[in-house]
């Protein structure tokens, strides 16, 4: 089918508010968090609730000087480098000289960079002077930028959680540092792995880095129910096409009230046609990118590998269950007692990185994709 362009249903992160259903409130305190110059904001919420969509239209909206650093390309590495970290703020800063007005001036500062080379818009680190300072150098230079301009600069991490395996270089030394000294420069974290994003930042740790450093936190849950069968009924408005609420009602019924399942669902629905094979499809789909993100953690995890499946196989098998029913699984499955210890690990692990979900009921998984997925997969 040719005709409208998608909007609510676009399939990439949505960048203006008027493509983004609902999420006023979050939106709205995300936009004064920026305004106010809040040093550290983080935005949470699992995998495909919209955080890159919320932040790319807070910052679009409110035109502030940013720079974006998507670290997802780090998802599999098990080490992540001063370079890898390097390499993705070089991008960044091509990106960010792009869209401002100010590239000149910038660039004046930039310059001064030891072991960086700009021309034009190429910017390039080089490594043969081993710039060892450079995270906290460009750090430096862009606040020195901003503060005798009277600019304000916003360095947007997404999926910071990633960071975490930058051993070496020390993020979280580096951030407090920005948040204490440079006074023109916010921080934004987005962290789908909410628990892992604690973790490295250590919040609650007096020994770490940014303890007791105050922080603006959004958090994006699910849809629900009511909210998905709008966000749908919406964007088929939208796009002149007319369902009935018994398919829209069946759609939510197999998706949950995942925004970015929802948003692909539509994408099809509109590109080909409103039927179960399309449902089917996207289901298909969804489980495929949800199995393979769990493969990147399984494969980081090598030695647990096969524990941290026989539980998700269990979850993936029943609606909710509670502590001591996974374990007693897990047990009977291995034929041998687990320590309570070792357990309660491999649990947190698969809750901190978003696989699993725990509340009053008990754990389950939240993804509809991913309990999809684990219900084909054999061994
Ligand atoms: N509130 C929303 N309105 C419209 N589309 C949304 C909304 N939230 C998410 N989406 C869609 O869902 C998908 C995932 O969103 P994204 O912002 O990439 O999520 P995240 O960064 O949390 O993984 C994208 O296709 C996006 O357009
Ligand atoms: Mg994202």
């Amino acid at each position: 089918m040719v005709g409208a362009p998608v909007l609510i249903f676009d399939p990439r992160p949505k960048t203006k508010r008027s493509d983004l259903f609902d999420r006023e409130e979050e939106l709205s305190r995300f936009e004064e968090s920026i305004s106010r110059r809040d040093p550290l904001i983080l935005l949470l919420g699992l995998r495909r609730t919209g955080k890159t969509s919320l932040l790319l239209t807070g910052l679009n909206e409110l035109k502030v000087n940013y720079l974006l650093v998507d670290l997802r390309v780090l998802e599999e590495k098990l080490q992540i480098t001063r370079r890898d970290i390097a390499f993705l703020l070089e991008k960044a800063v091509v990106d960010f000289l792009r869209r401002t007005s100010f590239k000149e001036r910038i660039t004046k500062y930039l310059e001064k960079i030891e072991g960086l080379r700009i021309a034009g818009f190429e910017v390039k680190v080089d490594w043969r002077t081993k710039p060892y300072y450079f995270i906290s150098d460009l750090f430096h230079a862009l606040n020195s930028w901003a503060e005798d301009t009277g600019e304000y600069v916003v360095v947007a991490f997404d999926e910071a959680q990633e960071l975490a395996r930058a051993y070496r270089v020390g993020f979280d030394r580096i951030l407090s540092y920005v948040y204490d000294y440079l006074r023109n420069i916010s921080i934004v974290l987005t962290g789908s792995k909410i628990g892992l994003l604690y973790r490295f930042l250590r919040i609650g740790d007096p020994e770490a880095p940014l303890y007791g450093r105050a922080r603006l936190e959004v958090k994006l849950d699910y849809f629900n129910r009511e909210m998905s069968l709008e966000f749908l009924r919406k964007g088929f408005e939208e796009q002149g096409i007319a369902v009935s609420e018994n398919t829209l009602e069946k759609v939510v019924d197999v998706l949950n009230g995942v925004p970015g399942w929802l948003a692909l669902y539509g994408y099809y629905a509109v590109r080909y046609s409103v039927s179960n094979d399309v449902l089917e499809r996207v289901l298909r789909e969804a489980s495929a990118v949800a199995l393979n993100e769990l493969k990147h953690f399984l494969e980081l995890r090598y030695q647990a590998r096969s524990r941290y499946l026989t539980i998700l196989k269990y979850l993936a098998s029943v609606e909710y269950a509670v502590w001591s029913e996974i374990k007693r699984y897990l047990e009977s499955r291995e034929g041998v007692a687990i320590d309570d210890k070792t357990f309660s690990r491999l649990l947190k692990n698969l809750v901190d990185t978003g696989f699993v979900e725990k509340s009053s009921k008990g754990y389950r998984i939240a993804d509809p994709a991913l309990k999809y997925s684990l219900r084909e997969i054999v061994s």
